[in-house]
């Protein structure tokens, strides 16, 4: 049996990898918005579902540890694949055209590096803002103290910067996904062109209801006014 050392090594075992690491991201990525959207809850719901993750203690760090080995993993191999495609073809990525076939070289496909650079800052920088943000305190229906995660992301996206960089980065996100998810799902299993063009569209309605149900969030906080809005409840 190959050792991960080896798999980094070879080709197809690269590919493997990304693809591996990429379905798990998705996961998280589907698990992540359904968390999100407790915001639109009762008013207890964000800070309830936030206090309970944080009450997991030792295995939400096993967690963090795991998904933070999983996105470096993912993005190293993308930068490294990038890097030697570049090196072996020294023409612009941008204005490199296939003949044909199915090999999906389109825009997100294309551009997946660069949207992989930017989400991968967005990350740092987005759990500097809310894991790691300063936040107060709330008190739940049963007088349990929690960290307010709630107002803490109602204020943030009453900033527009945060609202439409999140926005931009979102439509970001969508586009990697859509070449990702095919890209994964082909590399590790299907290969024939039929399945591959169903996986292809699932993959892009996948992208685009995950993509616009995070970037639902920010605009409605920011337009809505935080808790003026019909759909998010403080009291
Ligand atoms: C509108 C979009 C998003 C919102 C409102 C949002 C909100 C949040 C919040 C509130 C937390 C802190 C959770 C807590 O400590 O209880 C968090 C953590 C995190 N988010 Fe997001 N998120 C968004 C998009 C994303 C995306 C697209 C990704 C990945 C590509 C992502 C990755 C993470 C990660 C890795 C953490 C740290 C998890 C932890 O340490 O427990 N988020 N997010």
């Amino acid at each position: 049996m190959p050792s991960i050392i080896e798999a980094f090594q070879s080709q197809v075992g690269r590919k493997i990898l990304t693809g591996v690491t990429g379905v798990l991201l998705v996961f998280f990525i589907i698990f992540h918005l359904a968390g999100n959207l407790a915001i639109f809850g009762e008013p207890d719901a964000m800070n309830s579902y936030s206090h309970f993750l944080h009450e997991l203690g030792p295995l939400l760090w096993i967690a963090r540890i795991g998904l933070l080995a999983i996105f470096v993993i993912h993005a190293w191999i993308g930068i490294s694949i990038w890097l030697k495609k570049r090196k072996a073809r020294p023409v612009n990525y941008n204005v490199y055209s296939s003949k044909g076939g199915p090999s999906k070289q389109g825009l997100s496909s294309r551009s997946m590096t660069f949207t992989g650079v930017v989400l991968l800052i967005f990350v740092i920088f987005h759990v500097n803002t809310f894991a790691l943000g300063d936040m107060g305190t709330a008190e739940l229906a049963d007088g349990t103290q929690v960290h307010d995660i709630k107002t803490l992301v109602l204020d943030t996206f009453q900033n527009p910067l945060y609202a439409f960089g999140y926005t931009f980065v979102m439509i970001l996100l969508g586009a990697h996904l859509g070449h990702g998810i095919w890209s994964a799902f082909t590399s590790l299993t299907v290969k024939s062109k039929k399945a591959s063009a169903v996986i292809y569209t699932i993959g892009i309605i996948a992208a685009v209801v995950l993509a616009v149900g995070f970037l639902f969030i920010p605009l409605y906080i920011y337009f809505g006014g935080g808790c003026e809005a019909a759909l998010i409840h403080c009291n």
